[in-house]
This record gives C-alpha cells, structure tokens and sequence, in this order.
C-alpha cells in the first residue's frame, strides 16, 4: 500500500540518526509485531500500521517528557497524506497515550488497536533488545548504569516519572519488569514471558558481577 510505504520512508528517514533506541529498527519491529499481535486479536489494521509506524516520530532528544509533540507531527503527516479524519484522529490519539507514564500513575484507556500498538511497543522494551535499548537511552541521557545508593522509586506521577533522577538499572524495577503484568492481549501476555525470564537471569548476573 501506497501510504503505508510512504509513511514507512519518512518515519526511517526522520529516526536514522537516533542513538536513544527510538531508532527505525526499533519502529521496524514494533510495526512487525503489531501486525503479529492483531492477527491473533483482530483491529483495524490500517490504524495499527499507520500508529506502529509513528508512535516515535517526535524528536526525543527535543521532546521527552512532552506527549503533545508526537500526536502533534503524526497530525501535519496524515493529512498531508490526505488520511480520513477519522483515522487520523484515532491514530493520533493512540500517540498521546500509549506511553508509559510511572508505576502507580493511572492509564488511558485505549481501543483495541491502541492496546494492539501499545502491547507491540513494550515488548521491544523486554528482552534482549530492550536491555541493549535501556542501556543506549542510559548512555544518551547521561544518566549511570547503577549505584547502589539510589532506590528504585515508585512514581506517582507522569511530572514525577520523567524528572527523577534514576540509574538503568533502576528503570529495570521502575518499568521494565512490570511490563509483562500489563500487557493488554493475551497474546502479547504470552510473547512477554520468555522477554520476562531473560530480564531476570541478565540482572542477576549484573548484579552479582558488580558486587
Ligand atoms: P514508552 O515506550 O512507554 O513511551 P519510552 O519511550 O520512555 O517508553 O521508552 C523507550 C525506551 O527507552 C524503552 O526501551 C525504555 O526502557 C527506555 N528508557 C526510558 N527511560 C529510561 C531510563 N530512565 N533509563 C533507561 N532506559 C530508559
Ligand atoms: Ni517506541
């Protein structure tokens, strides 16, 4: 498909330089998932592809922590692209809340194709890869690896979650191992597992090294 493509060249383009692990192969795999996902749960596949493929497009070295930014750029593309209304205002509403926002902050509610993308998004998050991502965003954000005297915390709010000062392996207890707890489809629930047990075994070993 003609838009699909499209979107796919600007979406590669605009990411290609990205060291923070919101990379194209990041956005590649999050979009073949998605696809993976809603073959199983159903969804209408033109807003899964189309929010799959822009969930990133904000710049994030420039934008982190503003969640208006991402709807914001997905709007000015999909209507450039002439999209339905309709879809593009799902596709963009999808943008604004699938992020992760803190541990005991409450989340949107989202259609299926939202929790679909969404789903897709974490488990790029767990698992090898997400450790290698944790490590690379750790690296470009100037934060440390670890050190024991900073305590994972519990955030409470979005303003909370993006501000505190944290170490990567702390964002292992502050996100990623909750992650396979909130998977919103069953399939997605099974994908993470496997992800899960691969998050433990590598922070045991990282800590007994360190120690
Ligand atoms: P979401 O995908 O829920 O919007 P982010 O975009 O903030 O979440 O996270 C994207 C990637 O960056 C994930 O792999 C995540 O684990 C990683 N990341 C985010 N914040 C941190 C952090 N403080 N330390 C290490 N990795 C992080
Ligand atoms: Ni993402």
């Amino acid at each position: 498909m003609i838009l699909i493509d499209r979107t796919k060249t600007y979406v590669k383009q605009t990411l290609e330089k990205d060291s923070s692990g919101h990379d194209w192969p990041h956005v590649r795999r999050v979009h073949h998932h998605a696809l993976m996902i809603a073959q199983e749960e159903g969804g209408d596949l033109l807003v899964i592809e189309l929010a799959a493929l822009l969930h990133d497009i904000a710049d994030w070295k420039f934008h982190r922590g503003d969640d208006s930014v991402g709807p914001h750029v997905a709007r000015e593309w999909l209507q450039k692209m002439d999209v339905a209304p309709d879809v593009t205002e799902h596709v963009c509403s999808i943008i604004a809340s699938m992020s992760f926002k803190g541990a005991k902050t409450i989340s949107a509610k989202l259609t299926l194709e939202g929790q679909i993308v969404q789903d897709a998004d974490r488990l790029d998050a767990i698992g090898a890869i997400g450790i290698a991502r944790a490590f690379a965003y750790g690296g470009f954000s100037g934060q440390p690896m670890h050190d024991e005297k900073l305590l994972p915390k519990s955030h409470q709010s979005f303003e909370d979650y993006k501000s505190s000062k944290t170490t990567t392996i702390n964002h292992f207890y502050e996100k990623l191992l909750l992650l396979k707890d909130r998977m919103n489809t069953a399939t997605a629930k099974q994908l993470a597992e496997d992800r899960h047990e691969f998050l433990e075994v590598y922070l045991n070993r990282f800590l007994s090294e360190w120690s």
